[in-house]
């Protein structure tokens, strides 16, 4: 990596409140993160060091050791689509949606030539128009409406201007082939033509620690997949798994997370019910089968990507070539994540791996500084009692610290 691109990263030279003033409005300074890199990712058989931006302890750690276990079964493998994004237009005030719905269909190709007039950039670097739905919606609060998606392949952007912009474009176009009045001209967070997948696969013997066998681990991770797949509040909370590495890697690329979120959990409920949206499974040779699949709209061109030196940056140390390419390393990192929290909390529970990290934060919080973090962490996990006034206590002194202890266990 350059120099440059190594201060960014490490918060030396990172975003200047001179930039976040042409990000956003009122801009009164920048706001820091943790900057971690998982290790041990090798996604579709090549090595990837993973930049994520998170203040939540034990996430970077449990994605780089399960990335390890994953290693021993080959990595990760990797897959996405086209990169195609949904705009919607909502069209009103029709006397008759299902004629008006057959004349936008008749006119599909036309339509689609036009989108690609309106952003020649897009269509020469190889994306553009590429297709036309329309469905009724006939019982809505207020009467039926037509429902039209332009599908547009976005490349390497993140593509939420290039499909507003197109369907802004279109909208009048369609109010003349309708007799009807165009409405909203948005796109879709639920991204369902742009998605990434990725498996891997644990060899059982891998699995094994302390006194749990393998077996008993891939076993115990897939009841607890069970549980998230049946049940709506379970897999909140496994999905949220998932997400913390996802999450990660898109802020500290730069990408919009709040974009990945709805796609996810839109995804997630597709069938009607809320649901995982990992799969975990044993192989014909006993291994532990993991797959995930999620809507992964990002961009390595534009935005955030482009502005922030530290997303820059991020995207140079995984060496990523396309918005693809990072979506593959993204959904496999979620998954490594998935992995870590099911595998913990099948066996000895998540708090357990949790506390060293945690109990430094409370360390912190209660005004420790350099080795100090480490020692009042240390202590107060070896007493099983992680509480910012028992840190207080160590903090004060040798006679504090060993002076009486509150009632409560962490
Ligand atoms: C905590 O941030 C994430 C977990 O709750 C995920 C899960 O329960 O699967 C540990």
């Amino acid at each position: 990596m350059t120099l440059e691109a190594l201060a960014a990263l490490s918060g030396a030279a990172g975003l200047t409140p001179g930039q976040a003033d042409h990000m956003v409005e009122n801009a009164v300074g920048v706001f820091g993160l943790p900057l971690g890199v998982a290790m041990n990712f090798v996604v579709n058989g090549r090595e990837v060091l993973v930049p994520m931006a998170i203040e939540e302890p034990s996430v970077v750690a449990g994605a780089s050791f399960m990335a390890k276990l994953a290693r021993a079964g080959g990595g990760f493998q990797a897959t996405s689509s086209e990169p195609q994004m949904i705009a919607q237009l909502q069209v009103l005030d029709l006397k008759d949606p299902d004629e008006a719905r057959r004349r936008v269909l008749d006119h599909q190709a036309e339509i689609l030539a036009e989108v690609d007039q309106v952003d020649p950039v897009i269509a020469g670097l190889g994306g553009g128009a590429r297709d036309l739905e329309a469905r009724v919606l006939r019982e809505t609060a207020i009467g039926p409406m037509l429902i039209v998606h332009l599908i547009v392949d976005v490349r390497d952007a993140m593509g939420a201007n290039a499909v507003n912009t197109a369907a802004e474009r279109l909208a009048p176009r369609l109010e003349q082939l309708t007799g009807g009045r165009v409405h909203l001209r948005i796109l879709s967070n639920l991204a369902d033509r742009r998605l990434a997948s990725a498996r891997c696969r644990i060899p059982v013997s891998t699995l094994a620690f302390g006194d749990y066998s393998g077996e008993r681990v891939r076993d115990g991770i897939i009841e607890a997949w069970a549980f998230a797949e049946a049940d709506p509040y379970r897999a909140a909370t496994h999905n949220k798994g998932i997400l913390n590495g996802v999450d990660a890697v898109v802020i500290a690329t730069g990408n919009d997370w709040r974009a990945i979120e709805a796609g996810a959990h839109a995804y997630a409920a597709r069938s009607g019910r809320y649901t995982s949206l990992s799969r975990w499974s044993t192989g014909s040779d006993g291994g532990l089968e993991g797959e995930l699949e999620m809507p992964m709209a990002l961009s390595t061109v534009g935005g955030a990507t482009r502005v922030h030196p530290a997303a820059r940056a991020a995207l140079e140390l995984m060496g990523v070539r396309s918005a693809r390419e990072l979506a593959e390393v993204i959904v496999s990192v979620g998954l490594a994540q998935n992995l870590a929290a099911l595998r913990a909390l099948a066996t000895e529970g998540i708090q357990r791996g949790h506390m060293g990290l945690h109990a430094r934060q409370v360390a912190i919080a209660a005004g420790a500084t350099g080795e100090m973090v480490e020692r009042v962490a240390q202590r107060m996990v070896e007493e099983g009692l992680v509480r910012i006034d028992r840190a207080r206590e160590l903090l004060e002194g040798p006679s504090a610290a060993a002076g009486p202890r509150s009632e409560t266990k962490a």
